[in-house]
């Protein structure tokens, strides 16, 4: 029997997003034929004409590499699903009014995929959705007539994160594949295959990451409902371990530690692990507010009581509010005062700016009569599209001249470049040297000693510490006060 393992797939991928194209160039990259499909024509025309859209380390490179070779842009599903073998339903799950993801882009897709189909197909789901998706993805296309065995709806979701995307496609964790038929499991297996057998690793020409040949990528087989609840449950789950650490921070905060300190001694525990314990403004982006709402929808859909998850959103609101009751702390007014803002993406390594807590700080710093000058290497654009320059906002192209003549500074994003600043010219630069640090990117005794007064999150500031003793004999006085 001819072993198929190592030979290349023809895939088409729908949706040229961030994951879509993405995963297009990384397919591509690992040696297959991909169809990248987008019906956003003028999309379509600029990454043909080798535009990227968005900002992400070794995709310029990959498009290059790949583009007119491996690697085609087009808008027609119809002959891209007829070529593939596999196709990727890789488009926007937007949230809706209730908190539910939006599923109609996935419907259309599919309906169309099925009239377009004339062979077996496997049909790989990529988006994150929910749980049931792809029952509903197969009721479709049956309802358009497709026949049982001329297709399979498999699940393999994706867990990139922006800014480091190709090395995490490329390197992965762990890659989930949920299907319910061996027959799409081991044409899914045989896309992975330059991965989990580790060919792609010993390449010269490869993307460099964590995983080498004697650290292969597993390759996790479960059913398809499994696959769509451990996308959903692992990014609730991070969101829950930042919002966890943003409350102990808030404790650190009011007793006098250093949640620094109190991250390294938790993240040491092999159970627990050090990541994703940064304290900081709360998480945002395009992922973690609209699962963690998708996947307590899903909830409540099944009738299970996830109250754990109303708390992290929660916690995760309540965080800006805290951070911008600090700013008011050391500024006491807000009306005319000249604000300098490193940071406008939701971290640093990206240009999206959605549901970034900068953002939502910036425009409560213009509402509060603040005239700010803001920096971040990459996300300027996206953000004049929302708050255009004007005599209120100006964007500035460095950190220092974010910082000049400023009342204070803001650090709202974890750009590197933001930890190495000059902090001697800084303080020159700053009408007042007040640095207020959403990331806790200094180490507040170098900031002290270079004259700073320095507020960050979860340790030890301006304000005093909450005094137990008081606080424990005489709880009204403090409540009055
Ligand atoms: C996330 C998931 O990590 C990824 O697996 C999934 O596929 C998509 O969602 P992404 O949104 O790109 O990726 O960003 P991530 O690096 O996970 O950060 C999310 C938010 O949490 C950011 O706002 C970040 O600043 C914040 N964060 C992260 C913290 O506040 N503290 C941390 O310790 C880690």
């Amino acid at each position: 029997m001819k072993n198929h393992s190592h030979e290349p797939v023809t895939i088409a991928v729908v949706g040229s997003g961030y994951v879509g194209l993405v995963a297009s160039a990384c397919f591509a990259e690992i040696g297959h034929r991909v169809i990248c499909v987008d019906n956003d024509e003028a999309k379509v025309r600029t990454l043909q004409a080798g535009g990227i859209p968005i900002h992400e380390d070794y995709l310029p490179e990959l498009l290059n590499q790949h583009r007119g070779g491996r690697l085609e842009f087009t808008t027609d599903l119809r002959n891209a699903a007829q070529t593939a073998q596999a196709i990727f339903i890789a488009v926007g799950t937007p949230q809706s009014r209730t908190g539910s993801a939006d599923l109609s882009f996935v419907d259309a897709v599919a309906s169309e995929i099925a009239r377009s189909i004339d062979s077996y197909k496997v049909i790989v789901e990529k988006s994150t959705v929910p749980v049931y998706t792809n029952e509903w993805i197969r009721r479709v296309i049956e309802r358009n007539g497709v026949p049982k065995d001329l297709f399979d709806v498999a699940s393999n979701p994706e867990f990139l994160r922006e800014g480091t995307a190709v090395v995490d496609f490329l390197h992965p964790d762990r890659i989930v594949v949920g299907a319910a038929t061996d027959r799409a499991s081991a044409l899914l297996k045989q896309i992975y295959e330059p991965l989990t057998s580790g060919e792609y690793y010993r390449g010269d020409n490869r993307i460099p990451g964590p995983r080498t040949e004697s650290e292969l990528p597993p390759l996790l087989l479960t059913s398809t409902k499994a696959a769509e609840i451990i996308k959903h449950a692992s990014n609730a789950f991070l969101a829950t371990k930042i919002s966890f650490i943003n409350v102990v921070a808030n404790i650190c905060e009011a007793a006098g530690a250093d949640v620094e300190e109190v991250a390294k001694g938790i993240g040491l525990d092999s159970r627990i692990g050090n990541k994703f314990l940064r304290a900081g403004v709360g998480y945002g982006g395009s992922c973690f507010p609209k699962d963690v709402a998708a996947f307590r929808n899903v909830a409540e859909l099944v009738g299970v009581d996830f109250g754990l998850l109303h708390e992290v959103e929660k916690i995760n609101e309540d965080q800006i509010h805290r951070f911008f009751q600090k700013v008011r702390s050391a500024l006491w007014t807000f009306r005319g005062k000249k604000i300098g803002v490193l940071g406008l993406a939701f971290k640093g390594g990206t240009d999206d700016i959605r549901e970034s807590p900068a953002i939502e700080i910036v425009k409560k710093l213009l509402s509060e009569g603040c005239i700010v000058s803001a920096y971040d290497p990459a996300a300027e654009a996206r953000t004049k599209e929302l708050i255009p320059a004007g005599a209120q906002m100006r964007y500035v192209d460095s950190p220092y001249a974010a910082a000049q003549d400023a009342d204070a500074l803001l650090i709202l994003n974890d750009w590197s470049e933001f930890a190495e600043l000059d902090l001697a010219k800084l303080h020159y630069t700053l009408r007042y040297p007040i640095i207020i640090d959403g990331r806790n990117l200094y180490d507040p005794t170098t900031m002290t000693e270079h004259g700073f007064t320095y507020l960050s999150v979860g340790r030890p500031g301006l304000s005093q510490p909450v005094d137990p003793i008081s606080v424990f004999h005489e709880p009204r006085k403090r409540d009055k006060a």
